[in-house]
């Protein structure tokens, strides 16, 4: 099944930026241009910084492209929840910084013109039915003291006939993602911000800094690690949960819901947005959350989703289908700041489905960490608190260097021979002398097999089905069916088996 974002399928065009060729002196490597990364870059630079940026895609193509475009003070897992495990207190620093990264943005667009439709808007929570209006209104009572400007309601804004409370927080925000990142990295691009696409890191030294890619490395005195999850061995994984979660966008030409963001509980969870440009209006629903690698999974997430917008909404066919992770931490407080084990090494992550908004406080963050500033909310977020704990077995050593390739195997004529009942677009795992080997044959009949064993620290993969990959629960890596990385942790693609050809 193709899956693309609505972002991506609606953002201008912009220029293509180079690809590292050569070696370079910078003062700081930012590695990832999500909106984490080039925030950073933006303020380093404005600091008189020179930075270099790397991208393994396209600037804001891998997260920040596929997220809900959703700017909010509030966290997804509730701010009464926040409350309950780590205070009062905690709970309004962890609004007032997300507000204040809210309103970076806002004053972004305006200083660079980024013509992204940032606009401010309410966001609503809603209960769709009788078991979760106690939880609507403990949110609401949370956001009052959390000093949201919140009000709680009886009505709902959505045509949900079951919808009984709802709760709507004023002055929150939403934009195009896709279109605020690509405006911004070609804004903030030049002599001292050099931006590279298509730019592979496959190792980190932190003493001396440097960074390596597939064609050249970077020298510098700093290095931002900004990959949604650091990309190597951390010890901040061991405290990460994995959650993969679906979005469609079909056309919508009545009932267009008021600019806001809506999230409605019941027995599912939905995040509802409408999306308007040129005169075209899309429904955005994002949600049929699971653990990744969990079980496979298929198709049916997005079903779920089409059929949860067509029960309330007069949308045309889907038009766009896409996915996205989250990192949730075990404290549910993202970790941003310096690294453990590396002195020059700053990581960002833990975000959970809340990454527009921690994307950018953490840019923020880091860029003072990094020139030396004070930061208000840096205790709130620290990495350190990690520091003091037992290490679980394979974090003893943070490690950012390339993993070591796994044996080769081979698929001899038998082999291949108990796979000809294999259909196209169907995978399987066999043993192939005492290993493991994921196999998926393609739509047009080709075998493809690989390792199947995670190139990251050695976990099983599964396969996912509704986006054709091989994906590990333990950190969030994922991999195509000739093995290279999608996304996650993983430096190595996973090794690939040669099969016989005459079999
Ligand atoms: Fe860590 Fe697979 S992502 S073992």
């Amino acid at each position: 099944m193709d899956t693309s974002s609505l972002w991506k399928g609606t953002a201008a065009k912009t220029a293509c930026l180079p690809t590292l060729q050569t070696d370079l002196k910078v003062d700081v490597a930012i590695v990832g241009a999500g909106i984490t990364g080039l925030t950073a870059a933006m303020l380093l630079v404005q600091a008189g910084k020179r930075v270099a940026v790397l991208d393994a895609s396209k600037a804001g193509d891998a997260n920040t492209g596929n997220s809900t475009g959703n700017l909010y003070a509030t966290v997804d897992l509730g701010l009464h929840t926040l409350e309950e495990l780590h205070g009062l207190e905690t709970m309004r620093r962890v609004v007032e910084s997300r507000s204040a990264a809210i309103d970076l943005i806002e004053a972004t667009v305006g200083r660079l013109k980024l013509d992204c439709g940032f606009q401010r808007v309410p966001w609503h929570l809603i209960g769709v039915d009788a078991a979760h209006v106690g939880d609507i209104e403990k949110e609401a009572l949370a956001a009052m003291r959390a000093r949201l400007h919140a009000d709680l309601r009886d009505d709902a804004p959505l045509p949900i006939d079951t919808a009984l409370k709802t709760l709507r927080v004023e002055d929150q925000a939403q934009f195009q993602p896709l279109a605020y990142v690509r405006q911004l990295a070609q804004r903030i691009g030049g002599e001292d911000c050099l931006i590279f696409e298509n730019t592979r890191v496959t190792a980190i030294d932190d003493a001396p800094a440097v960074v390596h890619t597939e064609h050249g490395k970077v020298a510098c005195q700093h290095i931002v690690i900004a990959t949604h999850t650091p990309v190597g061995i951390h010890l901040v994984q061991s405290q990460l949960e994995v959650v993969r979660e679906y979005g469609i966008a079909a056309p919508l030409h009545d009932s267009v819901p008021e600019p806001g963001a809506y999230w409605c509980i019941g027995r599912e969870r939905h995040s509802v947005r409408a999306f308007t440009e040129h005169g075209r209006s899309y429904l955005v629903v994002i949600g049929s959350a699971h653990k990744l690698g969990e079980q496979e999974v298929g198709a049916e997430r997005f079903q779920q989703l089409e059929l949860f917008a067509r029960d309330h909404f007069p949308i045309g066919p889907v038009e766009y289908r896409w996915s996205a992770q989250r990192y949730r931490a075990k404290d549910k407080l993202p970790y941003i700041g310096r690294n453990v084990d590396a002195e020059n090494t700053y990581v960002a992550t833990g975000f959970s489905g809340d990454g527009l908004t921690y994307g950018t406080l953490a840019g923020m963050m880091l860029a003072d960490e990094i020139l030396g500033r004070g930061t208000p909310w840096r205790d709130l977020y620290a990495v350190e608190r990690l520091a003091g704990d037992k290490r679980p077995r394979g974090f003893e050593r943070e490690s950012t260097g390339p993993a070591s390739p796994d044996q080769a195997v081979a698929l001899g004529a038998g082999e291949v021979g108990k796979l000809a009942d294999l259909p196209p677009c169907q995978n399987r795992k066999i043993e192939v002398d005492g290993k493991p080997v994921a196999v998926y044959r393609s739509q047009d009949g080709r075998l493809q097999a690989v390792a199947g064993k995670c190139s990251h620290m050695g976990c099983e993969i599964k396969w996912n089905g509704a986006e054709t990959s091989w994906d590990c629960s333990c950190h969030g890596s994922r991999f195509a069916p000739d093995g290279r990385v999608l996304e996650g942790p993983a430096l190595a693609p996973l090794q690939t088996a040669s099969i016989d050809q005459g079999a």
